[in-house]
């Protein structure tokens, strides 16, 4: 098969994207695959909203642009986040143009709400379903395109780079569609792209523990690091503070940091408020800050969980803003009104991921990136809340201008179909489950929210062993969805583990306790 536009990812990201260059192309074909059905992803999660300057009154882009570079701990690239930040009311105006809706307040302007880290309201939401509703309009409008095509259950193996070509190869490295699965078929075929798009998300189920669905199992930075692409910044994994604590669960509900920005407080299992002994702006300091206090909090104690107290809030306000949020918690038995939350920090974002500069562009010849499986610059050390829509939608559009003036060449190149020769299915399949569990327990223990070098590097010898058998029963066996996505997230273990080795100083959401001792030392 062979199409214009190969897009890997149908979140944000990756919708954003194809929606453009269909309408501006109609007689270009843009092909989106996903491994599930096309609306799991992260986006549909996202509960607080789109950070944007839309009150010129009180707020501008010079503060938020600030906010970004304080949460981000000196580690953003300025221009980048400059760029990102003036984009912003275009990118949700077209966003809006295409159907999502926002709310607005009783003047009929957009209701803005506050988390973390941001010193004004400015987080466009639609009620606390945010993503769901950007979702459904994007997913609405590429429907609406003929010219594009949405194979669901569809699973990308791996990128078709130089090193698959036979015969004579370009000199550069360049990427020429990918190799993927029908999950239903259980077939492999091989789709050639003029221009690929890795729109692949996150990598939350690494840890297990993590605000993530399923499907983030970091594949489109392991296929990219396969390919030979430029990954960084790996060891920025950003915690949310605030997962609904559920004993033994493993996914954790999200309860919004917008929840926190509408004035509620964290307190202790002794009901102590414990975040002004952290930080001056308490409960609506960044995350990488808040996240590390309760950690602090759960060592001194020896507990499993804070609360976020929400009693002294306006009900009837808190129900019309969070009305998920609060159904979730009256399954759980909670009653918010009289009632504290029971929370726990999770996994829940990447700040790092595949380099690409302004225009989407990675390392290989013809692979573009954009979403949350890229390190752009914008997020440093640490994302500002409900920075991460912004830029997916920012960088979906700078692919868009980037490759609106690029010419779909034909690809007379030779390149082989998956081959599978000597491979078998296994006979069984809890070889993958076993190696899955003792990943996501060895990244909670040894590489969480504090870090040390000892701990790294005995993960480091454990992730060798799971790697080398993994590997061999790779090589040996019919691939399968839950192979390969182990498979990738051992890869991307990797990567975070030896990028927090490489780190020498802590930042953001870095925190390495043998750097505190090196720092200290130096002074
Ligand atoms: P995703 O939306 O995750 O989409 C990835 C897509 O790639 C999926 O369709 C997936 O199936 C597909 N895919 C992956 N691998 C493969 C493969 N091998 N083959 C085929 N398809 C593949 N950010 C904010 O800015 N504001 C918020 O309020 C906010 N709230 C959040 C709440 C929660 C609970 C979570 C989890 C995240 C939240 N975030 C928020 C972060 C934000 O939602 C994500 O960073 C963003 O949606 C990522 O979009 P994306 O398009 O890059 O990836
Ligand atoms: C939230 O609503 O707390 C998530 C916001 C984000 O991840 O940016």
């Amino acid at each position: 098969m062979t199409t214009d536009y190969l897009v890997i990812g149908s979140g944000i990201a990756g919708l954003t994207f194809s929606v453009k260059i269909a309408e501006a192309f109609p007689n270009r074909t843009v092909t989106i695959i996903t491994k599930t059905n096309e609306e799991e992803s992260n986006t549909k999660y996202a509960q607080g909203g789109v950070a944007v300057v839309l009150n010129s009154k009180k707020d501008s882009f010079q503060k938020h642009i600030q906010d970004t570079l304080i949460a981000g701990d000196g580690l953003c690239d300025a221009a980048i986040v400059e760029m990102v930040v003036k984009e912003g009311p275009k990118r949700l105006e077209e966003l809006m143009a295409w159907g999502a809706n926002f709310d607005f307040d009783t003047l009929g302007n957009l209701d803005l709400g506050k988390e973390g880290g941001h010193s004004e309201y400015r987080v466009a939401h639609h009620k606390d379903i945010t993503g769901a509703e950007i979702e459904r309009a994007l997913l609405a409008q590429a429907h609406q395109l003929k010219n594009v095509t949405i194979l669901t259950h569809h699973f990308a193996i791996d990128l078709i780079t130089n090193h698959h070509v036979s015969g004579k190869k370009p000199k550069k490295n360049a990427c020429y569609g990918a190799y993927v699965l029908n999950q239903k078929t259980k077939t492999i075929f091989t789709l050639k792209a003029h221009h690929t798009v890795l729109a692949s998300g996150g990598i939350g189920w690494v840890y297990g523990h993590t605000t993530n669905p399923v499907i983030a199992t970091g594949d489109g930075i392991a296929m990219a690091y396969r390919a030979k692409a430029k990954i960084s910044d790996m060891e920025f994994v950003q915690f949310h503070p605030t997962a609904l604590f559920e004993a033994n669960g493993e996914s954790s509900f999200l309860i919004s940091e917008a929840v926190r920005g509408f004035g509620a407080y964290l307190r202790n299992t002794s009901g102590e408020r414990f975040m002004p002994n952290y930080d001056e702006r308490a409960e609506l300091a960044s995350r990488d800050i808040v996240s590390q206090s309760i950690d602090n909090e759960l060592k001194k104690t020896g507990d499993t969980h804070v609360f976020l107290d929400c009693t002294h809030l306006d009900m009837t306000a808190f129900r019309k803003h969070f009305p998920n949020i609060y159904k979730k918690c009256e399954a759980h038995n909670i009653h918010i009104e009289t009632d504290w939350i029971p929370v726990v920090p999770a996994a829940h974002y990447l700040c790092g991921g595949i380099d690409v500069d302004v225009d989407g562009k990675t390392s290989v010849h013809n692979l573009f990136a954009c979403g949350e499986c890229t390190k752009t610059g914008l997020h440093g050390a640490n994302r500002l809340a409900s920075n991460s829509l912004l830029e997916a939608l920012v960088y979906a559009h700078n692919i868009f201008k980037y490759l609106r003036n690029d010419s779909c060449k034909s690809l007379d190149l030779n390149i082989p179909d998956w081959d599978d020769e000597g491979t078998n299915t296994p006979k069984e399949q809890v070889l993958v489950q076993h190696n899955l569990r003792q990943l996501q327990a060895l990244m909670r223990n040894y590489v969480g929210i504090v870090r040390g070098h000892n701990r790294l590097k005995k993960a480091i010898k454990h992730l060798d062993l799971m790697y080398a058998e993994v590997e061999s029963f790779y090589k040996a066996s019919k691939i399968s969805t839950p192979l390969c996505e182990l498979r990738n997230m051992i890869n991307v273990a990797h990567l975070i583990i030896n990028q927090s080795l490489e780190r020498k100083e802590n930042k953001g959401g870095y925190f390495n306790v043998d750097n505190v001792k090196k720092q200290t030392e130096l002074l």
